[in-house]
């Protein structure tokens, strides 16, 4: 289905206890705090079209599309105890989906294939942001858009600090959750075109978790 120099094979790594038992629990509860849902509820509901959600896994945006504006909507995640909690999620709000096992580094469809690509908190877990980008570039049809809300790298020294100190432990137990990444920077790297763009510490955050941006990415 995919173009002959993308890579759609997905061999998943046997996971560990603590990635299969506690990862879905931490990220259950980390992202689903009140001001992390109130950021969801301004970007979720600008999907339209045929959808990806990238890095689908817990399903907490499902909640949040505007069932009127998806026509169609496919999820791709590598986790299986999180893909379990989507498909739970699913169930609770009655919203559809194609539900992927994969990784966004190899997506297992075609090129153009998609008018929107949400990635919500998902970059900063993955395991090579370049070449997620790419498969992103790939798959999105000519006048597609990404939406991003992510949290990374924030811009004050004193945070920056804490964030690149924290990091190497965070990132073991927190299913390889990064904090020091760029976010709106990445895609321009990427060289996408930002639509626009917002960004700011989250409110009763800790800092080096705080620093969210969020916005609209095209090619
Ligand atoms: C912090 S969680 C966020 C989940 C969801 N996007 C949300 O907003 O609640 C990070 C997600 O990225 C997924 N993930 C990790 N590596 C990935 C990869 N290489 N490609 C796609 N998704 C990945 C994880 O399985 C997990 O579901």
């Amino acid at each position: 289905m995919s173009s002959a120099n993308s890579p759609t094979t997905f061999n998943p790594q046997p996971l560990g206890w603590w990635e299969r038992n506690m990862v879905p629990k931490i990220i259950g509860c980390c992202c689903a705090q009140p001001q992390i849902m109130k950021a969801r509820s301004r970007v979720v509901p600008q999907a339209d079209g045929d959808v990806l959600e990238l890095g689908c896994g817990g399903g907490i945006n499902l909640g949040f599309y505007d069932r009127a504006k998806v026509k169609h909507l496919t999820g791709l995640d590598p986790s299986p105890g999180l893909l379990e909690q989507t498909r739970a999620m699913m169930q609770q709000t009655g919203m559809a989906a194609d539900i992927h096992a994969g990784i966004g580094e190899a997506m297992p469809f075609g090129d153009q294939s998609f008018d929107t690509i949400l990635v919500t908190f998902t970059l900063c877990s993955v395991h090579d942001p370049k070449q997620v980008m790419a498969e992103m570039r790939r798959v999105l049809r000519p006048g597609g858009k990404i939406l991003f809300l992510e949290h990374g790298a924030a811009p004050d020294v004193g945070v920056a600090r804490a964030q690149r100190w924290i990091e190497p432990l965070w990132k073991r137990i927190g299913g390889n959750c990064h904090l020091t990444r760029p976010i709106t920077g990445g895609y321009e790297q990427a060289g996408f075109k930002i639509a626009h763009a917002d960004k700011g510490y989250m409110p009763k955050t800790p800092r080096p978790f705080a620093w969210v941006e969020w916005g609209e990415a095209r090619i």
